[in-house]
């Protein structure tokens, strides 16, 4: 069965177990400043799991896009990727252990078709924030109780036992890891993963570092793959350190559909399924590189992984930068060029790399990509930062290879750095090789100078020049109320906030609307906006009582909680008569609408049944 068959069936199980499949959330939260990116399925359900109903019932499915940083070194082996897709199945106060575990065994063994003698689980050995999980243990003996035991083997490891306990750091799950690392009203709870094995034939454990150690489950050689994991979402942390449980028992399941297809077809390489062949056929066509050569399989893992997860980042809005989402799209697009130069020596023209793009799309058109009309924006971020990247990449290589071991310092990398743009883990990762090592703690040295060097630099210099980044992000605060009002003002009051996230680029802003906005509306928007700009009009902040401010007109995003006192900016000559907007918000805004100079409506899209998104960039 091929990945994108499995995502459906898993999808079509659960919808039969009376689940509602509910949208995935965008690869980059919105309005989560507590993270970059969406790295699983149950961030957009914390507030339910800690007990607000959520609007489609307690039981709920989906196919989570996913991204983790953490692992861009990882990436390269037969399994890890940075970009995945997480399935989930979260039971909210409904059902627990004893529906969990036999309906995913049911799936993997009944649907997708896994050999249950191949497959494992782990379960919580307990500590002081919880006991030993005697619940899932008895489970799982009954569901294994009729398969026969896979045939033994020679690296000391016993296929009878299928049940293994092991500590927190392995059996036990919160967004950040162990119990004593969860803050204060963390939520999180004991886990019970499942681990398939791809057999002894293929020696991959006799082959890998760990050929010395017996084999377990949990052992990275490779020969055990985990491929889901039932979260048993009980608990929240509390001040003295302790854990209440949680108003009700939640199960958060979450299952790697790349890993799951590698386990269907027996293969532990998930770059060989469905999900990463065409890129891969791609990959070979325009770089004439060999995926079954020892020199160059790695390199393709690190291209296909890296690209694809670019195209989501992209497409998710992310633009490539010095920051935040930016900065780790421009590490997986540098990395790509460096990799690929591995490959060929020639640099990828554009039309190979919107050949690598369009097999992305095609790949997953259906389910991520039905609204996007084509590949070209996507094409032209990669290629611009590609090419921006090789012009400099070759001089920087030279020098990184002429320079004797002694003068490799944390100031040779910031040069690296800031002349070649080679971010510190690229200079890491060329002179790994070589055996050196660069000196962290100096760059970061060099780094902070050079920051406090251009913040005294530019007060001196730049006051009345151009708008620094925080500059922009100012007013794209107070752009983003204008918008909101101009697209209530045209389109009706229907218009409701529904997201929004600000970069030192653009706006993006999420609203209610049935329908794509003609180009008339939008043009309509964009004048509305841009004269109340030329008005020149004041923007006040004040401070209300929260109800007294929503009686009053102000605008609140819905899925915000707000304080009794709430700050309100209103835009207008007067606070209390003829303003044009009033919202309850933190800010910070512009003093008077002028200083936002021209704005210009970027693109306006789709994001979900009803959901629109509108992208402005400022113009002048
Ligand atoms: N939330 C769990 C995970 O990410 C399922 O592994």
């Amino acid at each position: 069965m091929t990945g994108n068959e499995i995502r459906q069936k898993y999808l079509d199980f659960f919808e039969g177990k009376r689940h509602k499949v509910i949208p995935p959330a965008p690869i980059v939260p919105l309005n989560d400043p507590t993270t970059l990116f969406t790295s699983s399925g149950m961030q957009q359900l914390v507030p339910y799991l800690k007990g607000e109903p959520h609007p489609m019932g307690t039981r709920l499915v989906d196919s989570q896009p996913c991204f983790r940083s953490e692992d861009i070194p990882e990436v390269g082996d037969n399994r890890h990727t940075t970009f995945f897709e997480m399935l989930g199945n979260w039971s909210l106060g409904d059902y627990f252990k004893k529906e969990q575990l036999p309906w995913f065994f049911e799936f993997v063994t009944q649907i997708v078709g896994l050999d249950p003698a191949r497959l494992y689980v782990s379960v919580f050995e307990g500590s002081s924030a919880a006991s030993r999980d005697d619940q899932s243990i008895q489970i799982w003996q009954e569901l294994f109780k009729t398969t026969a035991p896979a045939a033994s083997n020679s690296v000391g490891f016993d296929p009878q036992v299928k049940i293994y306990t092991y500590p927190a750091a392995k059996n036990w799950w919160s967004r950040v890891g162990v119990p004593e690392k969860m803050p204060v009203g963390e939520i999180g709870g004991p886990d019970s993963e499942l681990f398939y094995d791809f057999g002894e034939g293929l020696k991959l454990h006799e082959q890998s570092a760990f050929k010395d150690q017996s084999c377990h489950i949990n052992c990275d050689c490779g020969r055990f793959m985990e491929v889901s994991n039932s979260v048993f979402m009980e608990y929240v942390k509390l001040e003295d350190g302790s854990f209440r449980p949680l108003p009700a028992q939640n199960v958060d399941f979450g299952g790697g559909l790349e890993r799951l297809a590698a386990a269907a077809s027996g293969n532990p390489d998930v770059f060989t399924t469905d999900l990463f062949t065409p890129m891969i056929q791609t990959l070979v066509q325009v770089t004439h590189a060999s995926y079954t050569s020892p020199d160059h399989q790695q390199a393709m893992r690190i291209i296909a992984d890296h690209l694809k997860g670019s195209i989501f980042l992209i497409d998710g809005g992310v633009t490539p930068g010095n920051k935040t989402q930016g900065y780790f799209l421009r590490r997986l697009l540098r990395r790509v060029v460096l990799k690929l130069r591995s490959l060929t020596n020639q640099p990828l023209t554009p039309t190979a790399y919107r050949q690598l793009v369009d097999s992305v799309i095609q790949t997953y058109q259906p389910v991520y990509f039905a609204n996007l009309k084509n590949t070209q924006t996507l094409t032209d971020t990669i290629v611009t930062e590609s090419q921006k990247f090789e012009k400099t990449m070759a001089q920087g290589l030279r020098i990184i290879h002429k320079t004797p071991a002694d003068q490799i310092t944390g100031q040779f990398a910031f040069d690296l750095y800031q002349s070649f743009g080679f971010p510190l883990e690229l200079t890491e990762e060329i002179l790994a090789e070589p055996g050196f090592k660069v000196d962290k703690a100096a760059f970061k040295a060099e780094f902070t100078k050079h920051q406090e060097r251009s913040r005294t630099a530019s007060q001196g210099l730049f006051k009345s020049g151009l708008a620094d980044h925080s500059d922009a992000i100012v007013k794209y605060h107070t752009t983003t109320h204008l918008l909101h009002q101009a697209l209530r003002q045209v389109l009706g009051s229907h218009v409701q906030q529904m997201g929004s996230n600000i970069t030192a680029e653009r706006l993006r802003f999420d609203f209610k609307h049935p329908q794509k906005l003609t180009d008339e509306e939008k043009k309509k928007i964009e004048t509305l906006i841009n004269q109340k700009i030329q008005a020149y009009l004041p923007v006040h902040k004040t401070i209300e009582a929260q109800d007294q401010a929503l009686k009053s007109g102000a605008l609140a995003f819905f899925r915000e909680k707000y304080p009794d006192q709430v700050s309100v900016y209103t835009i207008g000559h007067d606070v209390n008569k003829d303003w044009y907007s009033k919202e309850i918000c933190g800010g910070p805004h512009v003093t008077s609408t002028g200083q936002i100079g021209a704005v210009k409506i970027e693109k306006e899209t789709a994001v979900g049944a009803g959901v629109r998104r509108i992208y402005v960039v400022l113009a002048g």
